[in-house]
């Protein structure tokens, strides 16, 4: 089976109304893309499915759902303002701007120290030009990726603030308020679903890297002297997963080691039991919602790519076509640093009594939501037989089921409308009568729906239906009494 490119994802995406180029009939705007009908039913299911595991199903985490533009010194506080930057360099004679790693990379050459020197000495000793005109390129130089406006009429230093680059921050300024409206006690989180703003210097590569993206986040809070007490440790410790670490990249090496999770706490791959359980976690609803476990890694971040708050990160990578093993969800365990960088500019107390008072430490798992649908789209894209299918896994699929009518003849059509109009009030289903029934299956195959109902001579004389199966076109026959019961069973178990 031929291995589908991101090109062809794209293509499908925009052509069965997943996604559309944000402002196309402008010329389009990089970064930005708009979903499309079927886009946000895929949307939808997502985050029900990581909000129904992470947060309804769990008596210790609750959820918030915080503004978008946000008190400036929250960026300061966070160190956003100082250090959420990439190195560019500019174009000397075309002045088009690139980000200095990217070139790097596009040229097989390997960056793990994003420091202004080291990507300035890599640049010059393989005499990186100009990608677009061949022009010498300026010296790197640090951009902010925070998009700035201003709050209130007047234009002025004063008045700017930022749409915020990550939804974490939110959870940190609200962490007391959570806490004593909630009446918690630690260990507890706090998840939050929302948009996130980043000026990428070059936007690329379909939906995964965008300008304005959604974030599934979990700041998990938890007493520091007691971050190697996870109540839940037992229910993941046998759980194997693909592990990178910084040592075997420090020695050049992309070996991944097939590990349980209690055997990278007790080689102290992993810093603690907490951190080692929200990988785990993690991974096990990336398996449920259908992604395929060979191709997730978790790879551990080397010093040099810390961001300014971890003590130590994770990434799980999805092997993609064209780009290889790249990052869909980042892991942090980020210390204290939030708490008391915002204790520190806010001068109100942030710490919390258990046992002792206390300023937690957390463990961030932090999902970027079109990554993952990214990943999913090509992980679930098949070509059998000549038909183009999105095996999505039908719990996540954006429409469960279609209803046709074999034919477009009017006791048919009434029948198969009977079906539709009572199907959809429980599932998301849709109704198709144009076209042979071959195209009608087709169409939908092509978008995931993993079942087709058709009403069909047989129907008029005894009330059963046919289903048929989108990946193996078998099918089966059951009474539209049961209609409902055997969906449910074929979607959810
Ligand atoms: N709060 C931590 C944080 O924001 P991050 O690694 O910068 O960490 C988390 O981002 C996730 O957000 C990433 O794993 C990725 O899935 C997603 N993400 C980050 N930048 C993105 C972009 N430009 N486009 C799409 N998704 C992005």
């Amino acid at each position: 089976m031929k291995n589908v490119t991101l090109e062809e994802i794209t293509n499908l995406c925009i052509r069965r109304g997943f996604f559309f180029p944000s402002g196309k009939i402008y010329g389009g705007l990089a970064g930005f893309f708009d979903y499309g009908p079927i886009g946000v039913e895929l949307r939808r299911e997502i985050i029900d499915s990581w909000w129904n595991f992470f947060v309804r199903s769990r008596e210790d985490i609750v959820g918030i759902y915080g503004s978008i533009l946000t008190h400036p010194r929250i960026w300061k506080a966070s160190g956003h303002v100082d250090s959420f930057i990439d190195i560019i360099v500019r174009c000397l004679k075309c002045n088009n701007e690139f980000r200095a790693d990217h070139l790097l990379e596009d040229k097989g050459i390997k960056v793990t120290e994003l420091t202004i020197e080291n990507l300035e000495k890599l640049l010059k000793e393989n005499n990186v030009r100009c990608p677009v005109c061949g022009g010498e390129l300026s010296k790197p130089e640090p951009f902010n990726l925070m998009f700035e406006t201003y709050v209130g009429p007047k234009k002025t230093k004063s008045s700017i603030t930022y749409l915020r680059p990550e939804t974490a921050q939110l959870i940190f300024a609200n962490f007391k308020n959570v806490y004593v409206s909630m009446r918690l006690k630690l260990p507890f989180g706090v998840a939050q679903i929302g948009k996130a703003f980043r000026n990428e210097i070059s936007p690329r590569n379909f939906l995964f890297r965008m300008r304005e993206f959604e974030q599934m986040e979990i700041e998990y809070f938890v007493n520091p002297s007691k971050i190697d007490y996870c109540p839940y440790f037992d229910e993941v410790k046998d759980f194997r997963i693909n592990l990178l670490t910084a040592s075997a990249q420090e020695e050049g090496s992309e070996q991944t080691e097939k590990i349980t999770i209690e055997d990278t706490v007790s080689e102290k791959l992993i810093q603690n039991k907490w951190h080692a359980y929200w990988i785990a976690k993690s991974l096990e609803w990336m398996y449920l919602i259908g992604l395929n476990p060979e191709k997730l890694r978790v790879r551990e971040h080397v010093k040099t790519e810390l961001a300014h708050y971890a003590i130590q990160t994770f990434d799980i990578e999805y092997y993609f076509p064209d780009i290889g093993w790249k990052e869909i969800e980042g892991i942090s365990n980020r210390g204290d640093y939030d708490l008391s960088r915002h204790q520190e500019y806010s001068g109100k107390d942030l710490t919390i009594l258990d046992d002792d008072k206390v300023v937690p430490y957390v463990i961030e798992p932090s999902f970027g939501l079109e990554r993952i649908i990214l990943a999913l789209l090509v992980n679930s894209y098949r070509e059998l037989e000549g038909r183009r299918v999105l095996s999505l896994n039908p719990r996540i699929a954006p429409i469960k089921a279609g209803v046709y009518p074999l034919l477009k003849k009017t006791e048919f059509i009434k029948k198969a409308r009977q079906v539709y109009e009572k199907l959809k009030k429980e599932f998301n289903v849709y109704y198709d009568e144009s076209g042979s029934i071959g195209r009608r299956y087709a169409r939908a195959d092509e978008i995931g729906v993993p079942l087709g109902i058709t009403i069909d001579g047989e129907t008029l004389k005894n009330d059963t239906v046919t289903i048929r199966f989108r990946d193996t076109k078998e099918q089966i026959r059951v009474k539209i009494d049961n209609l409902s019961a055997e969906l449910r069973k074929l979607i959810y178990s």
